[in-house]
């Protein structure tokens, strides 16, 4: 298969109205969509990432009608995270609508949906017509792509198209609520934080501490976000010498040498260069990454979630 690199999103989308799957950019990370009605194109989006079918997708939406067609039921909560933070990096997960094919779903009741602020994720949708499931355009256990040729890098040959855009502004994925039940549950931590979400849904729980998290969202027990090289988090003030063939990221200045030294100015500069850093380490050989450990507040709890599944990869 030929993969065409488009910055039309009306070429992108005649694409997905002809049940082709294509990669486009959104304020988190690149997703690879295909749309949410047609299930031999979905086939498509599990085959060409190698992920598993047992993993749900997002469904993204470009306007407020598309969420009725595919929830059973807006959930107070869910309502309330909807008017404060759509469009943007959150994802509520309702009931789903029969019209909304199980293999999207991965045979769960509900459905995860989101609405991205990305100004062509948006014009996409809308040209598509329909609402687009979308997981991160990575092959199933790679790093997130935040840019388009991260896509190209892993989904060459494997897809119709890649919408090309800037790199993405926030660079780990959606936060997901599970907006089902009388008390929301934070089931993946993102750009907007559980401080923002407990100020809109007091009574908000963590799946980690529920010890439910891999029940809810199936996905979370797969591997995920791992370079080759090996991930350990550390505080850079206990590096006296590190392997050889080694990185570093963080926010502070080491006094050891790496091969590859990449100091963030803040956390948000961490959340938006840390997958693109992975893969920059792959590509060079990099044996081992030492990144370092942030407090778990505000974006901060997103950055060693994904660390910490980094390590485990
Ligand atoms: O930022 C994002 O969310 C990106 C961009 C492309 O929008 N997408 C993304 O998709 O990260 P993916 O497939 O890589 O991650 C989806 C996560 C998985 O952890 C999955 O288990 C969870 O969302 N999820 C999806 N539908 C769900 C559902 N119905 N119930 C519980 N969890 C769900
Ligand atoms: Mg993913």
């Amino acid at each position: 298969m030929k993969t065409l690199i488009t910055q039309d999103p009306h070429e992108a989308a005649s694409f997905v109205k002809n049940g082709g799957v294509v990669a486009f950019p959104t304020e988190t990370v690149y997703g690879l969509g295909a749309n949410v009605f047609d299930e031999e194109a979905i086939r498509k989006v599990f085959q060409a990432k190698g992920r598993p079918s047992d993993n749900p997708l997002i469904a993204h939406v470009a306007t407020f009608e598309q969420i009725g067609i595919l929830a059973a039921e807006i959930t107070p909560s869910a309502k309330a995270l909807i008017d404060r933070f759509f469009p943007g990096p959150l994802t509520v997960v309702l009931e789903r609508t029969p019209a909304v094919p199980l293999i999207a779903t991965a045979g769960l009741d509900t459905v995860g949906i989101r609405m991205p602020r990305n100004a062509i994720a948006r014009s996409l949708i809308k040209a598509a017509g329909t609402p687009l499931v979308a997981p991160s355009a990575n092959l199933s256990g790679r790093p997130s792509p935040t840019t388009w040729e991260a896509v190209l890098e892993d989904l060459d040959g494997r897809i119709d198209c890649i919408l090309k855009g800037e790199p993405t502004e926030i660079g780990l994925e959606s936060t997901v609520v599970d907006c089902t039940g009388p008390d929301p549950i934070l089931l993946r931590q993102g750009a907007v934080t559980y401080e923002e979400l407990r100020e809109i849904v007091p009574s908000i729980q963590m799946a980690d501490e529920l010890a439910i998290s891999e029940v809810r969202s199936p996905g979370l027990k797969h591997r995920h976000y791992s370079p080759n090289a090996r991930v350990l988090i550390i505080d850079p003030t206990d590096l006296a010498q590190p392997e050889r063939h080694s990185a570093f990221i963080g926010i502070s200045s080491p006094t050891a040498t790496f091969e590859l030294t990449k100091v963030c100015g803040d956390l948000n500069e961490y959340a938006h260069t840390l997958f693109e850093f992975f893969r920059e380490c792959d590509r060079k050989g990099i044996e081992t990454i030492y990144c370092e450990r942030v407090p778990t507040e505000g974006i901060g709890a997103a950055i060693m979630d994904r660390l910490e599944r980094a390590t485990r990869g």
